[in-house]
């Protein structure tokens, strides 16, 4: 039985991938190379690393190590300082009545992040009040799609992974919810390539899915 529910952050309880969108392409556009919304889809999930090599795929030229450093730690500043002007009404539609009713019902919520700015998000828009636990980028040492991150957040609940549900907005996190065992919920682009065990395209539409554990209200 479903006791506890693991959430992705970016895309799902608050829509900083666009942010991340924004901060890679702006350093694409510095670098003259093209960067689609596609190739954006596609860094949903996946480590920050791992997002510049998309980015670079369309360079003509290679870079070295460092030079990447260099890149990641560019878009980060920026990333951040777009972070800076978030405020609790940047949370996703429904963020802040869904995850307290979850509580309400029963369930032990947490956040199931590669993100190593989880932290300041989660201040920023006031959701950390709503978590039991947070699993994030600073924990882990293999990002989406491995299952690091879910059993994580799962062992700080004190939770097996058969009584938790995954819900994430990246293929890579859909496909890490199952390899750590979940049940998974694919919302936002995961749920258009109907990707999870259930698939929403609203935070509302969960609430169906997780009634009210017995003896919880
Ligand atoms: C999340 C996002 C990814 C991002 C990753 C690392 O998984 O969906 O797009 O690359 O976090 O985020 P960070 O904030 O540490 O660069
Ligand atoms: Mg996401």
């Amino acid at each position: 039985m479903i006791r506890a529910i693991l959430f992705d952050l970016d895309g799902v309880l608050v829509d900083t991938d666009t942010l991340h969108y924004q901060a890679w392409k702006e350093l694409a556009d510095r670098l003259g190379i093209s960067f689609t919304q596609e190739q954006g889809n596609r860094c949903r999930g996946i480590s920050r690393m791992d997002s510049l090599e998309i980015v670079l795929e369309g360079a003509s030229r290679s870079y070295t190590q460092e030079e990447k450093e260099t890149f990641a730690r560019e878009k980060n500043a920026r990333y951040q300082q777009l972070l800076s002007a978030l405020t609790p009404d940047h949370a996703a539609p429904g963020a802040h009545a869904l995850l307290p009713e979850l509580r309400r019902r029963g369930y032990r919520l947490a956040l199931a992040s590669g993100s190593k700015n989880a932290g300041l998000i989660l201040e920023r828009t006031g959701l950390g009040q709503w978590l039991d636990a947070v699993a994030d980028g600073n924990l882990i040492t293999r990002s989406k799609p491995d299952p690091e991150v879910f059993l994580t957040a799962a062992g700080l609940l004190g939770m097996s992974p058969h009584q938790c549900a995954a819900v994430d907005d990246a293929l890579a996190g859909v496909q890490a919810g199952r390899a750590a065992g979940m049940l998974t919920v694919g919302f936002g682009d995961a749920a258009l390539h109907q990707a999870g065990d259930y698939n929403v395209q609203a935070l509302e539409q969960l609430l169906p899915l997780f009634p009210p554990l017995e003896g919880s209200l």
